[in-house]
């Protein structure tokens, strides 16, 4: 029997596939696999041109990259703010501060990416589902709450399955392994994640690297002020989506909840991404400088 020859075969099916040239955008970053792909198309005498498009591709692929790369997801944090910063009035309304094409807009975000994530503060202000419904989908992204004591009523929306033939169990993350509570949201469809932590929060960067290893590659976050400001203190915010209105609330809660700074300089900064309108807000998309 003759010897199993891979470049060999692989020459003889691209010769009957007429295939001669193979453009790649860019090399998977699975370090499992990473350019050995390409390397084998070329051994067989393939001519293989990598990188066209890259910038885009990369875009594309986003959260896959973050995952392969890092361990973590692609953290994306959604903020609906006024012009002056406000995100919702002291007695916690915040609906609606931006438009309807702004809502959708978010929506269409949501529906991109692999996991939704909020706050206790908002699932007990708002009772959101956090769900996509405003634009079509073929499937409903993970939901997940950061809930360090396991607080969330029994009755909140975001328990709810979702209505899609695969429904996902509610993640949700704490730091205090209650037993009671954590068999009644377990009852209620929920899988609770405990990463106990001496100080009783959850820890952010643990969370997310527990979402990687679970697939999730872009992870949307839609949170309050305290939950935005301590991703960002805590370095875990890859990405602003921020939609401003043309308003002004005053004196109001703001995006992120971040302690005062002595220095501009110790100011966090980012680059700014792209920059439009939709409907009558701007949308500004702005990334950490490093990404
Ligand atoms: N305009 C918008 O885009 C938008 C979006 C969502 C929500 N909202 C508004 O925001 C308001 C709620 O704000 P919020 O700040 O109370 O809600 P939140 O940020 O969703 O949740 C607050 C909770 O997050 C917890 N948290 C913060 N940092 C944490 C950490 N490192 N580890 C674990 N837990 C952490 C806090 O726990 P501790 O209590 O233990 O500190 C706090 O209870 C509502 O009025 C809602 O309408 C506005």
């Amino acid at each position: 029997m003759q010897p199993f020859r891979p470049h060999a075969a692989l020459r003889r099916c691209a010769a009957r596939a007429g295939i001669a040239r193979v453009v790649a955008a860019m090399e998977d970053p699975n370090p499992s696999v990473s350019g050995r792909g390409l390397q084998r198309l070329r051994d067989a005498g393939i001519d293989v041109r990598c990188g066209l498009l890259e910038k885009e591709a990369r875009d594309l692929n986003i959260g896959f990259v973050s995952r392969m790369t890092r361990g973590l997801p692609w953290v994306r944090v959604k903020v609906a703010a006024s012009m002056d910063g406000g995100t919702a009035l002291h007695d916690g309304t915040s609906q609606w501060i931006t438009g309807q094409a702004a809502r959708d807009d978010g929506h269409a975000w949501r529906a991109r990416a692999c996991a939704i994530l909020t706050g206790i503060g908002t699932v007990r202000d708002d009772n959101p589902q956090m769900t996509v419904r405003a634009i079509p989908t073929p499937r409903q992204p993970q939901r997940v709450l950061v809930d360090s004591r396991l607080e969330v009523s029994l009755d909140a929306h975001i328990l709810t399955p979702d209505s899609g033939d695969f429904a996902k169990p509610v993640l949700v993350f704490c730091a205090v392994d209650d037993r009671e509570r954590r068999h009644a949201l377990e009852a209620r469809g929920a899988e609770v994640v405990v990463l106990p932590n001496p100080h009783g929060k959850v820890e952010l960067r643990q969370m997310l690297a527990e979402l990687g290893r679970r697939g999730i590659n872009e992870l949307h976050v839609e949170a309050g002020f305290k939950l935005n400001g301590s991703l960002i203190r805590e370095h875990c915010a890859d990405e602003l989506l921020v939609y401003l209105a043309p308003k002004l609330l005053g004196d109001a809660q703001g995006m992120f909840n971040l302690p005062p700074l002595s220095r501009l300089q110790d100011a966090a900064t980012f680059r700014w991404h792209d920059v439009r309108q939709i409907g009558e807000d701007l949308r500004l998309i702005a990334r950490r400088n490093d990404a």
